[in-house]
């Protein structure tokens, strides 16, 4: 026992955590005269001229820390996040170097809720069925549902809008619209538009100054969902919308961005970024990438959307390699978004999808030829697969086909062309993305079910953990060499990370409204930092959990 005591002791003066210096650099206590101490609030700090913000969350006595390595000395802006509430009082702090700042801060009730509502909120709070409400689920890539619960459209208005909406590209946002190019619309009425609009009139504006139901929001994150630091960077312009971040086996951080033709480059420790242009290959046709992925020799790969090809970005020269769509394949809706390159070491090949006709292609890089496989069929409802997100196993044979139509994960094998269709437990979940893992097991959030899903092709068992907060709507899911599996969200300002083992989830509410697409789990620590992009904030969150 004495030896331990003796070696703990030597451990700690040699890390020196024995020396009387600040474990924090600035803490204090959240309260408000409604609730006293609060739980659950998020309290985030920027110094005066950075580019980072650094935030933590209140514990169960309202008390928060920033722990010392986090913040360097300087003036420091402060915010927060606990809905219906706001800051009252200074709202600076002055970290000096060693020492511990102090700032306890008091909290003051709204009397207008509306503007601190997620979408997810909106959701909860409006009255309609399920099935109306899931329309709204197609309302989220370009703004929130607050656009929408704030309009003042009667059912032909609404009707009128949401046919505008169908011709704006997925990566616009209400300050940088992008109309699609040609007659193609994305979005096409298929006569389910006007009951929904009728609906929509009913819970505006129309017909009322101010709603008639209460506005609802979600209790703060208690216990384990304090226990987090959120460290958030900005991008050097606001309107860059970063789709998918990912990390190289180097440690970079690299975006997609979904409105422009630039590849992102961020240095995880600065924060610095640089911005690499994308060669317009057709003019005229909307701007912008979507799925970014990394090949085993660190090449980046991105699937460049209406611009109908993919491009490859060498890390030691600098530079793109772009291939276009076949010619006499190219048509108005011709969309690559996303690709597969995970075994692409083993024989050269890409697995690309085409949107339009959702046709599932393989470019062989050795030749430059493509190879087109159709557009595969569920063999039981002869309906097309609905394909969103394709993953390829790592012998690259077999792709796994995201059927965003319906609720099945498809494999297909590259050389017999033979489909195998496996079924999520719950209906129409609408698998969107996701990972194949090292062990082979398929891993991928369902949009339309509130549920990370799990494909093992050895048994062909598909298992579900539910998110808890409704409405989450999981884009994207990664597995963790932890043992975790983490998703995130367009519709709550959540992340979720759930242990396989224990089934348990762990949400996390972010510092500020967060659309997220993709979602990547750095696990080179235990247990390790989730990176996502802030496609409507201009901004790259990393989450670590304390726990
Ligand atoms: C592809 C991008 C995109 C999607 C998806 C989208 N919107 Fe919009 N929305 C916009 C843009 C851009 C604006 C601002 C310009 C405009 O009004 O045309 C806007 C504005 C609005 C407005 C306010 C303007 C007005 O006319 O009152 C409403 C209401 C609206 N959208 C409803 C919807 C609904 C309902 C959906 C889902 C069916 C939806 N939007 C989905 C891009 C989109």
């Amino acid at each position: 026992m004495r030896i331990t005591a003796i070696l703990l002791v030597g451990l700690l003066s040699v890390f020196g955590l024995g020396e009387a210096r600040a474990q924090s650099a600035l803490s204090g206590q959240v309260t408000s005269t409604e609730e006293g101490a609060m739980e659950g609030v998020v309290v985030s700090a920027k110094r005066d001229g950075s580019t980072i913000t650094v935030s933590v969350v209140t514990d169960a006595k309202g008390r928060y820390a920033f722990p010392a390595a986090r913040l360097e000395p300087g003036k420091y802006s402060l915010r927060l996040r606990a809905a219906g509430y706001q800051l009252s009082g200074p709202s600076t702090a002055e970290v000096a170097a060693g020492q511990e700042a102090k700032a306890d801060l008091k909290l003051t009730k709204l009397r207008s809720l509306s503007a601190h509502l997620t979408n997810a909120e909106w959701m909860h709070s409006m009255p309609g069925t399920e099935t109306q409400k899931k329309f709204l689920l197609n309302c989220l890539g370009c703004h929130t549902l607050e656009r929408i619960m704030k309009s003042s459209h009667d059912a032909d208005g609404m009707i009128d809008a949401i046919n505008r909406m169908a011709t704006y590209y997925p990566g616009t946002t209400p300050l940088r619209p992008q109309r699609l190019a040609g007659n193609f619309q994305r979005m096409r009425d298929r006569g389910n538009v006007k009951p929904i609009a009728e609906w929509l009139a009913t819970v505006n504006l129309s017909q009322q100054d101010t709603w008639q139901f209460p506005l609802k929001t979600l209790p703060r994150p208690v216990g384990r969902s304090t226990r987090v630091i959120f460290t958030e960077y900005d991008l050097p312009e606001a309107h860059i919308q970063p789709h998918d971040v990912v990390m190289d086996s180097k440690g970079n951080v690299w975006y997609s961005d979904f409105g422009q033709m630039f590849l992102g480059k961020m240095d995880a420790t600065t924060g610095k970024v640089t911005q690499y242009p994308i060669p317009v290959t057709k003019p005229g046709w909307p701007l912008g990438s979507l799925d970014l992925e990394i090949d085993r020799d660190d090449n980046v790969w991105l699937g460049m959307m209406y611009q109908a090809s993919i491009v490859r970005f060498d890390q030691k020269t600098e530079t793109f390699r772009v291939w276009s769509i076949p010619k006499e394949w190219d048509s108005e809706g011709a969309q690559f978004g996303h690709l597969a390159v995970q075994g692409t070491h083993v024989d050269g090949k890409v697995w690309v999808k085409n949107s339009d006709g959702t046709k599932i292609y393989r470019l062989d890089l050795a030749t430059d030829k493509w190879e087109d496989l159709g557009a595969p069929m569920d063999p039981r409802t002869k309906r097309r697969i609905g394909t969103y997100g394709i993953h390829s196993d790592s012998v690259n044979n077999d792709a796994y086909l995201l059927d965003f139509a319906a609720g099945n994960i498809v494999k297909i094998d590259a050389k017999t062309k033979l489909t195998t269709v496996y079924l999520t437990p719950s209906p129409n979940s609408t698998p969107r993305r996701g990972r194949v893992d090292a062990e082979g097991r398929v891993w991928f959030a369902e949009y339309r079910a509130d549920r990370i899903g799990m494909l093992d092709p050895k048994s062909g068992q598909i298992t579900e953990w539910k998110v808890p907060t409704e409405w989450s709507a999981p884009y994207d899911a990664m597995f963790s060499r932890h043992g975790h599996a983490w998703t995130g969200s367009m519709v709550t300002d959540r992340v979720a990370q759930l242990d396989v083992e224990t089934g348990q989830v762990t949400e996390y509410t972010l510092p500020r409204p967060t659309n997220i697409r993709r979602v990547y789990v750095d696990d080179r620590s235990n247990p390790g930092h989730l990176w996502i992009g802030s496609n409507h904030g201009g901004s790259i969150v990393k989450v670590e959990p304390l726990d």
